[in-house]
């Protein structure tokens, strides 16, 4: 792995043992069973939950829960009777998926990988691809199109979520943690903190890592020029910061390996 995955990976890692975000936090036995007899609802992104008519077009219950570590989807996704891989860098994520599992008597397959990587199964393996927020931590998304569309079947969705872009512009420290401080647009787009470290324009947090805000091509020319059709599509909003009082921040589609 490059320096900056393997920063953020080292990152992830500790976050996850001190469950510092909401993104590290495993579901507690309480959430499980009231989540039992209620349609299942998940998050690809922050402020809104997937439509549940996007499952209803789901084909077959094998899933790749892609970067998506952390004791939450995985154990939904098992509870309701689908058969769960989840694929993730950071082993501390991956050992909240365990714990949830075992503590819960669920099956869940778990699998160390590097989505920037080829993905460690066989062609045509799943029935959905489900990814929340995370392409934000790598620099480019060829891979993870392309492999996703290789290991899902003929008529498999991908579910994804991402950033919208133009949070990008503005410091998010200031964003964040200065509430009250007057914001400038601050950063080109596309934002790649690792370019900026290297011009001397950012120092990278360790609290944090580096983060990529990608292009509309990247993002959605990436997913049809691996061959997927895009179905549906929606925004939500992170209501715990200012920006999200202007737009929405988040965003997330469907797509369909034709
Ligand atoms: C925002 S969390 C999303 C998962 C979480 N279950 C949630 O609450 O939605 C981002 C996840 O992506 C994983 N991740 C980031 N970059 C990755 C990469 N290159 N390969 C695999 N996993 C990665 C992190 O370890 C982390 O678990």
């Amino acid at each position: 792995m490059t320096d900056y995955l393997n920063f953020n990976q080292d990152r992830w890692n500790r976050v996850a043992k001190d469950r510092k975000n909401a993104y590290t936090i495993p579901l507690s036995h309480e959430q499980l069973m009231a989540a039992k007899d209620k349609p299942l609802e998940v998050f690809l992104t922050v402020g809104k939950p997937v439509p549940t008519d996007w499952f209803d077009k789901l084909v077959g219950k094998k899933i790749l829960g892609l970067a998506s570590g952390g004791g939450q989807q995985g154990p939904l996704f098992a509870l309701k009777g689908y058969d769960v891989t989840i694929m993730d860098y950071s082993a501390e994520q991956l050992a909240s998926d365990h714990m949830v599992a075992e503590r819960e008597g669920l099956t869940i397959k778990t699998i160390q990988g590097d989505m920037t990587q080829p993905f460690p199964f066989a062609d045509e393996s799943f029935d959905l691809v489900f990814c929340p927020v995370s392409n934000v931590y790598i620099e480019d998304l060829t891979n993870m199109w392309q492999e996703s569309y290789r290991v899902l079947k003929k008529g498999g969705l991908l579910m994804v979520g991402y950033m919208n872009p133009w949070v990008y512009l503005y410091d998010g420290d200031q964003v964040w943690e200065q509430p009250d401080s007057d914001l400038f647009l601050t950063y080109p787009l596309p934002f790649n903190a690792r370019e900026l470290e290297k011009a001397g324009k950012l120092a990278i947090s360790p609290d944090y890592g580096y983060e990529f805000s990608h292009t509309w091509e990247e993002q959605i020319g990436g997913q049809l020029r691996a061959g997927f059709a895009m179905i549906d599509f929606y925004e939500s909003k992170d209501n715990r910061h200012r920006l999200s009082t202007y737009a929405s921040d988040y965003l997330a589609n469907l797509s369909i390996k034709l």
